[in-house]
């Protein structure tokens, strides 16, 4: 089957904030400890606690900012608990997550510390469900205020003179469920209270984060954006793909059949309504577009591996998963007007993470090099590209079978991103290219494909799911025509001379 497209390459649509490329990271299973934090006395090669190998693998894919300290976790979390000699740090029961110790010894300055080595910036969960206002004001005070205060004082105490630049800040997590089960009258009332404390000291300009809605709840975002609209730069959603209707079950991360596969890509497709939906109601009360859409929690959810702690959500990832994430970085790059920013749950060892940890062993997942691929479209400029997406279809449902994103780099490259998600048949796409130069046009590719339907990493075989140089295209006539493998994502550069 053939899908036909045109892309305007000199019809620009705004650039695609490399926000969208951001990632999540929770005080859950692995995530943080092990997967992220060693600790200095640790025989795993660290950087004062951090681990080396998935610092140089994150900063490789460029991510721009990173969500800590959750979740569920941010509305328990009391930040003063993690400051000071580590040996003096309360140590206490993560009660959302599998009922472990947590000893405190990953906390503000280690987690500054881990954005400066990755080069990204830091977005900073509060606590509202059970913190004080108080203590809010005095987490940024400590964080960015560089005069005399009490809060500074204790900074410079704890070995660090000058404040940090934050930039963005989160008024409380989910707190229409495990941040305070509230109603979104009563939250739009603490959240104008609580940000008016998130200061601007120094300079610092900190984007204030509303927390948005619950995939679906619809009501939340106009309640909320009509009450406290005015107070915030942007409002959260919360969604994940889980395969089946139920929490208990949601089946597996693997060994599933081509049912799953093709439910789990409709539920990701999701996305594109749950944003047009959203946006649509902000618009009723900012038309300017002022506020944005902040999606800082996605990706898919499945049951546990056997075996590991179901606190954990510790999950294989494959193929399916790398289809996922393409798809769904093509639905942001498509709202780009108001999606600013995006954190795929969570980094590492936690649901669709990037990486997976074993000891000193780490491996890098299909949806990794998804990320790798894709980076290229960070800041960069959104083409319009129209495409016949056709359909797949099993039983009597359908999805599209192709899903597709263009941008042009500030070097002037252009990237197109194509998404197959036919699980056994080719896709032959044939795109009219206009609005630029044919003379001495170069194109490279590179592929992602499985070759089962699980196909996936593991740590004896880390390289079974890689990029591979892909040259299925050609040029005639000014169309340019691509054969995509059956369940991949395919990355093409143009560039013109
Ligand atoms: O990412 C796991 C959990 O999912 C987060 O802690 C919470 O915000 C969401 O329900």
């Amino acid at each position: 089957m053939t899908f036909k497209g045109v892309l305007n390459a000199d019809t620009g649509k705004g650039t695609i904030s490399r926000h969208i490329y951001g990632h999540f990271s929770e005080h859950l299973g692995r995530c943080i400890y092990e997967g992220i934090w060693v600790g200095e006395d640790s025989p795993i090669p660290n950087t004062n606690g951090i681990r080396n190998d998935v610092v140089k693998a994150l900063k490789k894919i460029k991510i721009p900012v990173l969500r800590w300290p959750g979740g569920c976790f941010a509305d328990e979390y009391h930040w003063k608990d993690g400051i000071g000699p580590k040996e003096g740090r309360k140590r206490m029961i993560n009660t959302h997550w599998g009922g472990v110790v947590e000893n405190n010894h990953f906390g503000t300055h280690e987690f500054m510390q881990l954005c400066a080595q990755l080069g990204c910036e830091p977005y900073i969960n509060g606590n509202v469900g059970s913190g004080t206002v108080q203590e809010i004001s005095e987490w940024v005070e400590y964080l960015t205020f560089g005069g005399v205060s009490p809060m500074a004082e204790l900074r410079v105490q704890n070995g660090r003179k000058e404040p940090w630049k934050v930039t963005y800040f989160g008024v409380g997590n989910e707190n229409w469920g495990c941040g305070g089960n509230m109603r979104p009258e009563y939250y739009a009332d603490l959240y104008r209270r609580y940000q008016t404390y998130v200061r601007d000291y120094d300079g610092n300009k900190i984007h204030r984060i509303a927390c948005g809605p619950n995939s679906d709840d619809y009501n939340w975002t106009d309640v909320l954006v009509r009450e406290a609209g005015r107070y915030m730069d942007s409002i959260t959603l919360h969604y994940y793909t889980l395969p089946n209707d139920s929490w208990e079950d949601k089946g597996a991360a693997t060994g599933f059949d081509e049912k799953a596969w093709f439910v789990t890509l409709k539920k990701a497709l999701k996305m594109d309504e749950l944003i047009t939906r959203h946006s649509t109601i902000m618009d009723k009360y900012d038309p300017e577009r002022r506020v944005g859409l902040i999606v800082d929690e996605w990706g898919t959810w499945y049951n546990v591996e056997p075996g590991t702690n179901p606190g954990f959500l510790y999950q294989q990832n494959t193929i399916r998963d790398a289809l996922v994430a393409g798809l769904t970085l093509n639905i942001f790059h498509k709202h780009n007007h108001r999606v600013r920013m995006a954190n795929i749950a969570q980094t590492v060892n936690v649901l669709q993470a990037v990486i997976l940890t074993e000891g000193k062993k780490m491996v890098l997942t299909p949806t990794y090099h998804v990320f790798d691929m894709y980076k290229v479209h960070q800041d960069a400029e959104l083409l319009e590209l129209s495409l016949d997406a056709g359909s797949y279809k099993l039983d009597d449902s359908e999805i599209p079978a192709v899903s597709a994103t263009a941008s042009r780099d500030a070097e002037g490259l252009i990237h197109i991103s194509f998404c197959n998600l036919q699980h056994q048949a080719e896709a032959k796409v044939v795109i009219d290219l206009r609005g630029l130069a044919f003379d001495g046009l170069k194109i490279e590719g590179s592929t992602l494909a499985g070759e089962k339907i699980d196909a996936h990493n593991t740590f004896e075989q880390p390289d079974a799911v890689v990029p591979q140089p892909f040259n299925a295209f050609g040029l005639e006539n000014g169309k340019l025509s691509v054969t995509l493998p059956a369940m991949s994502v395919t990355a093409l550069e143009l560039k013109t001379e």
